[in-house]
């Protein structure tokens, strides 16, 4: 593993459809074009692994007119992309709950991350209704569950269990955060 690991917070969408005088959805309806370009442009400068979060637990909390616009974008975005990624060489996975999705998300995430899971030359990580903390009380009780004992490399190893990335969860190198704020933001703590 010589690449590196980019995390990408993509907030500001809302206030930049507010400044232009459009609904915060056209915000995430851009937020997901520039997705494109920044998944098209990543292998190519050395980005092993890039995690994208596009939708945290706390976003339930959102209009339901808004999380159905989002889950609208994720389903049409995963199933128009898939093919794509195939060609380009990219794997996709969702970290965080899917459990919880829309059944057509939920079934359009299966099917993009079995289409794609020989890719090698990215790994392209949605955290979907993803939390760190939450991965990282789920990664504790995955190992009080075993004969594990607890350390930094059980709980890597846990983390990465328990989202959905058997082979761990990589440090991160850089983390963006599309707004310019400079808060976590409940993303990638352990990482
Ligand atoms: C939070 O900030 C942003 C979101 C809840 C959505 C992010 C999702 C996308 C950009 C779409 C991704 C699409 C694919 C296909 C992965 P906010 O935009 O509500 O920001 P603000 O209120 O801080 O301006």
């Amino acid at each position: 593993m010589t690449g590196i690991h980019v995390g990408i917070i993509m907030d500001g969408n809302g206030r930049w459809a507010k400044q232009r005088g459009l609904p915060r959805t056209f915000g995430h309806r851009e937020g997901a074009r520039s997705v494109r370009r920044v998944v098209e442009a990543a292998p190519g400068l050395g980005i092993e692994t890039l995690t994208l979060y596009a939708f945290s637990v706390d976003n339930w909390r959102r209009p339901r007119p808004e999380i159905s616009a989002l889950m609208r974008l994720f389903h049409r975005h995963l199933r128009a992309e898939t093919a794509e990624m195939v060609e380009r060489g990219i794997r996709l996975s969702v970290v965080g709950r899917t459990d919880r999705l829309p059944a057509r998300v939920h079934a359009a995430v299966e099917a993009a991350e079995r289409a794609t899971e020989g890719g090698e030359r990215m790994h392209l990580r949605l955290a979907i209704d993803y939390s760190a903390r939450d991965a990282i009380v789920a990664a504790a009780e995955h190992l009080r569950s075993t004969d594990v004992e607890i350390s930094r490399e059980s709980m890597s190893a846990a983390i990465g269990a328990v989202t959905r990335c058997p082979s761990g969860s990589p440090d991160m190198d850089l983390l963006i955060r599309t707004s310019g704020e400079q808060r976590l933001s409940d993303f990638m703590l352990w990482e």
